[in-house]
């Protein structure tokens, strides 16, 4: 059988992505972001993330059938996120997907964001071995999935109890006076520091802890606390080591869990992704001890783990390619969508 041809449109957040797939082969990937319109206010503005995924929305589309080289009439299908997400900036997302599948009488498939940042890994490695476990980070969400079929089986085991672990480094950013987003300045940053200078508290790390739960409001706070009293009694704050310092302690609890996770479900597949997924440390550190353990370990391209609309294509072309039923048109944005 011929491979879907399927075009995705993600507005969860402050980037218009629209992505074109052909199973899961990448044709095209547009992106239009508003994060510098965010930034004097140090974090997403949902009002003003609408009015960009407004302006932009059809100019992405366009840029990404011509790159793609091919007639939105060839389409096999729609995809659109449908939440989790800011609720106006989806909303813009799902009514675009509607007027272009109405138009092209093409069938539309509203996803979870969730599910597309995990199934955006067959764009890199092919298909998705079932089971896969998935360690789910961004700057709103840090779980940990059990995951069989990608369109209808993925089983949440655990996630942060309180901030999310993308959102632990803008807060230790902001700290640092480092701007938003602060993900990658944190990363680059704690290039030429030494991850062992200082020891931050590994949330819920003891015996008793919930083992697949996950904590970082109480390691912003200490980060916090740390850098307080170095200002306060007049000395230099080591930016570089504090940031790698803290992004180990961050990075640690992640890998550890989720190989743990792998182990107790006797599944030889971890699966990294979402925008903290970009952070070169929990790269290297996730690789070291996946390699120790005996698990096979895929992340996607730092570019595919920040929302992008390629991932919502494929997400849209797995749905097409195990015949799953297409939304009906009243299909609504959720903020709160369940997996
Ligand atoms: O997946 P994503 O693009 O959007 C959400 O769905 O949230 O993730 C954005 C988050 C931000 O908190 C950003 O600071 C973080 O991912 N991030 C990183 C890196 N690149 C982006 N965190 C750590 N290291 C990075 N290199
Ligand atoms: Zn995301």
């Amino acid at each position: 059988a011929d491979e879907p041809l399927v075009l995705g449109i993600e507005t969860s957040c402050d980037e218009t992505g629209v992505g074109i797939v052909r199973g899961t082969t990448l044709l095209a990937d547009a992106v239009a972001s508003s994060v510098n319109d965010h930034a004097r206010f140090g974090g997403v503005v949902p009002e003003i993330a609408s009015r960009a995924h407004l302006e932009a929305m059809v100019p992405t589309i366009q840029r990404a059938l011509d790159t793609a080289g091919i007639k939105a009439s060839d389409l096999d299908g729609i995809a659109v996120t449908a939440g989790p997400g800011l609720a106006g900036a989806l909303l813009v997302g799902v009514s675009a997907a509607k007027a272009y599948a109405w138009a092209l009488d093409k069938p539309l498939y509203g996803v979870n964001h969730l599910a597309s940042h995990i199934c955006v890994d067959q764009l890199e490695h092919g298909r998705l071995p079932e089971p896969t476990m998935a360690l789910l980070v961004s700057g709103g969400h840090s779980s940990l999935l059990l995951t069989g079929d990608i369109t209808a089986d993925v089983r949440p085991l655990g996630a942060t109890i309180d901030d999310a672990a993308g959102e632990a480094f803008d807060k230790v950013a902001r700290v640092l006076g480092l701007g938003f987003p602060g993900g990658p300045v944190v990363d680059r940053r704690a290039r030429e520091g030494d991850r062992k200078a200082i020891h931050f508290p590994r949330g819920l790390s003891g015996p008793k802890d919930p083992e697949y739960d996950f904590s970082f409001s109480g390691l912003k706070t200490a980060v916090a606390r740390w850098v307080e009293a170095k200002r306060r009694a007049g000395e230099e704050v080591p930016i570089a080591d504090v940031a790698a310092s803290f992004q180990e302690a961050v990075t640690d609890v992640l890998t550890r869990k989720a190989i743990k996770a792998c182990k107790d479900h006797d599944v030889d597949h971890l699966m990294i992704g979402g925008g903290v997924a970009a952070n070169s440390r929990l790269r290297a550190l996730a690789e070291q001890r996946c390699e120790r353990a005996g698990i096979r370990l895929r992340v996607p391209r730092p570019g595919l783990c920040t929302d992008n609309g390629a991932m919502v294509a494929a997400l849209g072309a797995e749905m097409v390619w195990r015949n799953r039923e297409p939304s009906a048109f009243d299909l609504s944005a959720d903020s709160s969508l369940p997996l």
